[in-house]
């Protein structure tokens, strides 16, 4: 897509949290972590604020991450309010899962239908080694209580990592004959704590699909109820009941066709994931702004990503990022 294009900027993700129960080896530090305090973070009033100028901005999509947003007291009840929200067609949680079990069936009566959950390994110890102590089982309990709720869909994502987990993608893609999941490799992005991910490399999405169509053949998924747009190119292998994705950041750039903006806990607007450029929203509604000057703000951001999205800005931009994914949110 040209420069200065008018693509729709439909799609808010929303951060609400940098902290995490989890210290994922490319994603956080085993230690001394400098978190936001109290008052660096957006109040759950300030984001429902924010987001309802950004309804109004032409946002009709929202994605809640962190960190670990159901690490965050409130998050159900805010979920609700979101939901309550006029305009906002589609609303969804990214979450580690590890603590789902117990919250599938609140975030569903609050009105949430989608989720999207984070798991790298389906070994113990290969999960724990990648999260640095997390609990495997917690998360399949957690998945089990998602798909007992009634989310759909229900989408696992997993990072690919060549050598790490390029021996597990079968076992993953099985996961869909049964089960109405949808099971997303994403390209592992060598961005923000890279030193601590050193030796990692993506495992490119072209590959998987050749392994998984060793299991059985593939063909592309028409457009329904369980794939929404995004990035994602999806296929459903033969007799399965879910489907495969493939988010190829790395190996495909999609710069051109990003809908997306991001707000970071800190309430920065953030409108490309590998770019610093960011307006500090929590500066201006502290400042005591009106709904018009935020809706200004909001389109001003807006019209600065239609200008930039050029998909060589990917390149310059990964070796610009200095926040790491914990604290933009995925
Ligand atoms: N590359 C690709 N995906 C990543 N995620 C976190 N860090 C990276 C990275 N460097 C994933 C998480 C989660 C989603 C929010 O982003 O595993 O699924
Ligand atoms: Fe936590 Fe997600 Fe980062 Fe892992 S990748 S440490 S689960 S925020």
């Amino acid at each position: 897509m040209a420069e200065g294009s008018t693509r729709e900027i439909n799609y808010l993700r929303i951060s609400v949290t940098d902290r995490c129960n989890l210290r994922c080896l490319y994603c956080m530090p085993k230690e001394g972590v400098s978190f936001l305090g109290h008052e660096d973070i957006l109040r759950y009033e300030e984001i429902l604020r924010i987001v309802a100028i950004a309804v109004r901005t032409g946002v009709l999509k929202a994605r809640v991450t962190g960190g670990e947003p159901l690490a965050r007291k409130g998050i159900v009840d805010f979920l609700r309010r979101l939901h309550e929200m006029n305009g906002l067609h589609d609303i969804s949680l990214t979450t580690n899962g590890t603590l789902l079990e117990a919250c599938a069936e609140p975030l569903r009566d609050a009105g949430l239908k989608r989720i999207n959950i984070s798991l790298d390994s389906l070994v113990a110890e290969k999960y724990h080694t990648i999260t640095r102590g997390g609990n495997l089982d917690a998360v399949m309990r957690g998945i089990a209580a998602a798909e007992r709720a009634g989310f759909s869909p229900v989408k696992i994502n997993v990072v690919a990592i060549r050598g790490f987990n390029d021996d597990e993608i079968l076992d993953f893609a099985r996961l869909t004959l049964d089960h109405r999941f949808q099971v997303r490799f994403i390209e592992f992005m060598p961005i923000g704590n890279v030193s601590l991910a050193e030796g990692f490399t993506y495992y490119p999405n072209d590959e998987i699909k050749k392994k998984i169509e060793t299991l059985r053949p593939l063909a592309a998924a028409p457009p329904n109820s369980l794939n929404t747009n995004g990035p994602a190119r999806i296929y459903r292998m033969e007799g399965a009941a879910g489907e495969i994705g493939l988010i190829s950041a790395m190996s495909h750039r999609f710069c051109d066709s990003c809908n997306r903006l991001r707000l970071t806990a800190d309430g920065h607007l953030r409108t490309c994931l590998l770019s610093d450029d960011e307006l500090d929203l929590k500066k201006v509604i502290r400042n005591g702004c009106s709904d018009g000057d935020l809706e200004a703000a909001i389109r001003g951001a807006i019209s600065e990503k239609h200008r930039n999205t050029l998909s060589d800005r990917h390149e310059m931009a990964r070796k610009n990022c200095a926040r790491g994914m914990s604290a933009i949110g995925g």
